[in-house]
């Protein structure tokens, strides 16, 4: 089986080391890179069909040609890296963060060099105290050894809000401010940090970029399906014999991914697969046969996300997981638009209410209408997801959320 960026991980233990990660290879990516045409290189990862694994799946080269060129916008521009990972079920990053921490110095200071940033930030989700310690013992051991060249890499840490992750509030944090999404366009690449042009990406898409400066754009698309290059990371968690970090070329088939994890468990039986993290939609038993990659996904009316899948089973009860998840956006929802500030709140009371056995049926008619007056009248995705998560359910067992109707 095909793997990118966990290649190492179960043959070297200290991977995450300078000298480990130099021996199979480590940086000779980037020395490739520096001095080739920036262009050239961007199209290189456009050609590639690397999408951004932080969750949107946007084309990385795409992104990337969209900031304006230095001499229409002279001045600063930036590459942040979205470290903060907080989607429910997802542990990938945290991995990587922690197994192979020059794989991603690497990629941004590739990343860099095609964007033209000389200050480039890792924003580190804050409850990541070992893996803050382990990235900057190794920014120490690459700039001690003269990798960083004329680029600082700055260290920030969040604070424990799941919407720092979103790119807009992201920056926002960064500038000292209230986590609140900015409502595009303007895109970050064109007016991002302090409004400069400011590249943000995902842990995972910029650890490929070593692969794909040293194979080449085609042997990295070859390996995964047409639009989605490469490999993906699966963070496995539920009713599975073997949870843990999966990569898969992009497109492998759900039914492949269960069979190497192990799920469901034995004696259960296939209840629905979250794919990407909590903020979605389950896939069902029908969607066996889909091939997962960002398209596919889509197709099948849910998401690939940032890979946090999680294997249920008829053990357990579409009432209360999805109780469990709008608990958890209500939770974290900023509070800046109003759908998703009040419509979280009345969605977690009336979920909760139908498990202590006070459920009506205009209960189930009311969480539809609330996750219709949310999806899509919001500013950002978190508020999306609170709608797409009600209907969602609902959608796809009616018969648990019937159950839990009072017989008058
Ligand atoms: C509520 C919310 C939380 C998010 N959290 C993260 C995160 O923790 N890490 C991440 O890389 N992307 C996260 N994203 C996606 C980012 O907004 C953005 O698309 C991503 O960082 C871009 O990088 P990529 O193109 O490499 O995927 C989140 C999006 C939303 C709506």
């Amino acid at each position: 089986m095909t793997k990118i960026l966990t290649k190492h991980f179960d043959s070297e233990p200290k991977f995450h080391e300078l000298e480990a990660y130099r021996r199979l290879g480590g940086y000779s990516a980037l020395k490739k890179a520096l001095g080739q045409d920036r262009k050239a290189l961007q199209d290189e990862v456009t050609k590639s069909n690397l999408r951004g694994l932080g969750g949107a799946g946007f084309p990385t080269g795409v992104k990337w040609g969209t900031v304006p060129p230095e001499d229409k916008v002279p001045g600063p521009r930036y590459v942040v890296v979205n470290a903060d990972e907080s989607e429910p079920g997802c542990y990938k990053d945290r991995i990587l963060l922690t197994r192979a921490p020059h794989q991603l110095i690497e990629g941004l200071l590739i990343a860099a060099y095609v964007i033209g940033a000389k200050d480039t930030f890792i924003f580190i989700r804050g409850e990541y105290q070992n893996q803050y310690d382990i990235l900057e013992k190794a920014l120490a051991e690459a700039k001690a050894a003269g990798l960083l060249g004329d680029v600082t890499i700055h260290l920030m840490r969040g604070a424990g809000a799941y919407i720092s992750g979103l790119d807009t509030a992201l920056l926002e944090t960064m500038e000292g401010k209230k986590a609140w999404p900015r409502q595009p366009p303007p895109f970050p690449t064109v007016a991002g940090l302090m409004a400069k042009p400011t590249v943000v990406n995902n842990v995972e898409t910029l650890s490929m970029l070593p692969f794909i400066i040293n194979e080449g754009a085609e042997a990295f698309a070859k390996i995964g399906s047409p639009k989605s290059g490469g490999t993906v990371l699966f963070s496995i968690s539920g009713s599975v014999d073997k949870p843990g970090l999966y990569e898969f070329p992009m497109g492998t088939k759900l039914r492949d991914v269960l069979a190497a994890c192990g799920g469901p468990k034995a004696g259960r039986k296939l209840k629905g697969v979250i794919p990407g993290g909590t903020s979605m939609p389950p896939l069902m038993e029908k969607d066996l046969d889909i091939e997962l990659d960002f398209d596919s996904v889509r197709a099948a009316g849910t998401f690939l996300g940032a890979g946090g899948m999680i294997v249920l089973d008829d053990s357990m009860d579409a009432v209360e997981i999805a109780h469990n998840i709008e608990r958890f956006l209500t939770h974290e929802s900023c509070g800046q638009c109003t759908p998703c500030r009040e419509g979280s709140n009345w969605s977690e009371r009336i979920l909760e209410r139908m498990l202590v056995g006070h459920g009506e049926q205009a209960d189930i008619d009311n969480l539809a209408r609330v996750g219709d007056n949310i999806t899509g009248k919001v500013i950002c995705a978190l508020g999306d997801t609170v709608g797409m998560v009600l209907k969602g359910y609902i959608g796809r067992y009616p018969e648990d959320f019937k159950k839990r109707v009072k017989s008058s």
